[in-house]
């Protein structure tokens, strides 16, 4: 099988607020986006990059890839999930069934190199299916909201993880596990809860905890910072 890259960079940055969506924010000498294709467009045994974009974006244009032979666009979705899907519809006219997809979030700028390597180490003989994630070193606690915040349960620790990307899947089952969720109506966050919804259960491999999503404004310099430790 081949591997390919899906980037979802539509989304408008609500949480993060201002006027540029976090992905296009300069980011030590270029911008977010440049640094989470990066390692895809540099890696020999990626086929190519399919990029889903918001309908009303103004920015890619003026970013360093713009004109990158290996990056095709699609235009994005209201939902994460629409705008992978979207990708996954152009993507499935040039690649097999069962090629890889690799999804990563546009707004990860610090995926290293040999945690790619890992993660497509990771899918040779796996039948299902793969993501990077990080074990949780705090306490997570279900709230019930009726009256205000209060403590419904505590989790056990030891069982929970972050769930970061690239998470890697077939083509033809991820698709269809969207597809699934979208007809269901089930609102999901990331691309392994659709393959979940099929009864399969990807392998959770343990990644850099540096690897973070932008999300808040305090991210930002947050992630500047891990890029220049990994580069000394
Ligand atoms: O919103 P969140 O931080 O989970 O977004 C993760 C990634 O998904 C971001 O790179 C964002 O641009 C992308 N996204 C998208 N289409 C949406 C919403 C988010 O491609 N409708």
């Amino acid at each position: 099988p081949r591997y390919w890259a899906v980037i979802p960079a539509a989304g408008a940055g609500r949480r993060f607020g201002g006027p540029v969506p976090k992905q296009y924010l300069a980011f030590a000498g270029r911008q977010v986006i440049d640094y989470s294709l990066a390692v895809f467009i540099d890696h020999p045994r990626i086929a190519g990059c399919v990029l889903a974009l918001s309908p009303e974006d103004e920015w890619w244009r003026e970013t360093a890839y713009a004109a990158h032979p290996a990056v095709q666009r699609v235009a994005g979705g209201a939902e994460r999930s629409d705008s992978v899907a979207h990708a996954l519809e152009a993507l499935a006219e040039r690649a097999a069934e069962d090629d890889w997809v690799l999804v990563h979030d546009a707004a990860r700028p610090c995926l290293t190199r040999l945690d790619l390597d890992r993660l497509l180490e990771a899918l040779r003989d796996e039948p299902v299916g793969a993501l990077l994630a990080v074990p949780l070193h705090d306490t997570v606690k279900t709230a019930e909201d009726a009256l205000g915040p209060r403590v419904e349960h505590t989790l056990p620790r030891q069982q929970l993880w972050r769930a970061y990307t690239p998470q890697a899947f077939r083509l033809g089952q991820l698709r269809q596990a969207l597809l699934q969720c979208r007809t269901e109506g089930l609102a999901i966050t990331d691309d392994a809860s659709a393959i979940e919804q099929l009864g399969l259960r990807p392998l959770l491999l343990e990644g850099r905890a540096d690897n973070i999503k932008i999300t808040r404004p305090e991210d930002l310099p947050l992630a500047r910072f891990f890029l220049e430790q990994q580069q000394e």
